[in-house]
């Protein structure tokens, strides 16, 4: 009888005891809404921000509705307008590009690597086309980011990342978010932290901040805010910054502040998940690992193989027989996205170029969640069965 696994790839922890007694503070006071707090009180997304900014060393932070909330923000607090070329890469989730079409500008698509990180001769290439790089993280692969601002710099390009794949990790010293000049990362079920839906922008440019906060929708009751700039700041703005109401409330941040002080010890298990994982694939005839550059440290939230060059057909027949084995993968090379899974030329909305040596990629990306409900010996279940179901495929079907 062939192993069988039988747990959800989509089953997250519950939420940490103390983030249900925070949660069930506000509740009980019924002050939810961010602003609404008592005399004295600072409130817990005012906290927040104040703890999230200290976490990544960033001077100013603000809590906001979701991830994509937080990237379309950012867009606009640096000022990019309708028309506008921004760049981004061309693997990455529907709400990078969504972002950049939800303020009237248009994707510029940079290429993947086999490392699954942006194309950095493909991004000096086109770095003339564009002032901003939206620049995903995806699936926390982390490109050498020393020699990605290099680029951007001498171009004058700003760089707003998009940490929905790394937050907890850490390029040579410096935690992902921190290179550029905004980061934004997600809080969303499926991410590192968890209140359902949520986002996060830290920045260290005042009037960038002083933006952000006037756009999330602050009532000019920005000082109430624990990591914003000075009042002054906001007088130079506040009259020319929209509302586009995106706010977080004090009972996703009651939920987040507690699983924020535990981030380090959760990206260790896993990051245990994933070598046990990745241990087990190594060396599956016609399966590629993808090795992560050592000066940055990843979560391994989810993990990524290639099966490069293999007929599609080959492909969907390993998926089938790995989730008729309780195995859940997903592919980046079907013709149409399914769930999570879609790519640059899914986005009808923004014009693309065939890129060829990306789409070789796209075509051999699979994808696979690892929530931290898994143990390690599930994770090692796992990994014999997609190196089994695999290596079959590979040996009688694929080319
Ligand atoms: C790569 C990437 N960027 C941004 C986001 C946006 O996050 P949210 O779902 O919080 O809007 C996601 C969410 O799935 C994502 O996967």
């Amino acid at each position: 009888m062939s192993e069988r696994f039988t747990g959800s790839f989509t089953q997250q922890e519950p939420i940490p005891d103390e983030g249900i007694a925070a949660a069930l503070d506000v509740l009980r006071s019924g002050r939810l809404h961010r602003y609404n707090v008592a005399e004295g009180e600072a409130g817990e997304a005012a906290l927040l921000e104040q703890e999230f900014a200290a976490q990544v060393g960033a001077r100013y932070c603000l809590a906001v509705a979701s991830g994509g909330y937080a990237l379309g923000c950012a867009l606009r607090a640096v000022g990019v307008q309708p028309g506008e070329p921004v760049l981004t890469n061309a693997f990455t989730l529907a709400p990078v590009p969504g972002a950049i079409a939800s303020v009237g500008a248009v994707p510029v698509f940079v290429g993947v690597t086999e490392g699954l990180v942006i194309d950095l001769d493909d991004l000096a290439a086109k770095a003339g086309q564009a002032r901003v790089l939206m620049l995903s993280h995806m699936r926390g692969h982390l490109c050498d980011m020393d020699r990605l601002m290099a680029i951007c710099d001498a171009a004058g390009i700003t760089v707003i990342e998009d940490c929905a794949h790394t937050m907890g990790a850490v390029w040579d010293g410096v935690p992902s978010g921190r290179h550029g000049a905004v980061g934004c990362y997600s809080m969303q079920t499926y991410k590192h932290v968890n209140s359902g839906e949520g986002g996060l922008l830290v920045t260290d440019d005042e009037a960038l901040a002083a933006r952000a906060v006037m756009l999330s929708g602050s009532y000019m009751l920005y000082e109430r805010h624990l990591a914003a700039p000075r009042p002054e700041v906001f007088e130079t703005i506040k009259f020319d910054t929209p509302n586009v109401s995106g706010r977080m409330d004090n009972l996703r941040a009651a939920i987040l502040r507690p699983q924020l002080r535990a981030l380090e010890g959760q990206v260790t298990r896993w990051n245990d998940r994933y070598r046990v994982v990745e241990e087990g694939l190594r060396d599956t005839p016609g399966l590629r690992v993808v090795d992560r550059d050592p000066r940055g440290r990843f979560v391994g939230s989810s993990i990524q193989f290639l099966l490069l060059d293999w007929a599609p057909e080959a492909v969907q027949e390993a998926l089938r027989r790995c989730a008729a084995r309780g195995v859940e993968l997903k592919w980046f090379g079907g013709s149409e996205p399914v769930g999570f899974t879609s790519r640059y030329d899914s986005w009808r909305y923004a014009p693309s170029q065939p890129m060829p040596s990306t789409d070789r990629v796209l075509r051999g990306i699979v994808d696979m969640r690892l929530p931290l409900t898994f143990s390690l010996d599930d994770c090692a279940l796992i990994a014999r069965i997609i190196r089994a179901e695999i290596g079959a495929v590979f040996q009688g079907a694929a080319p």
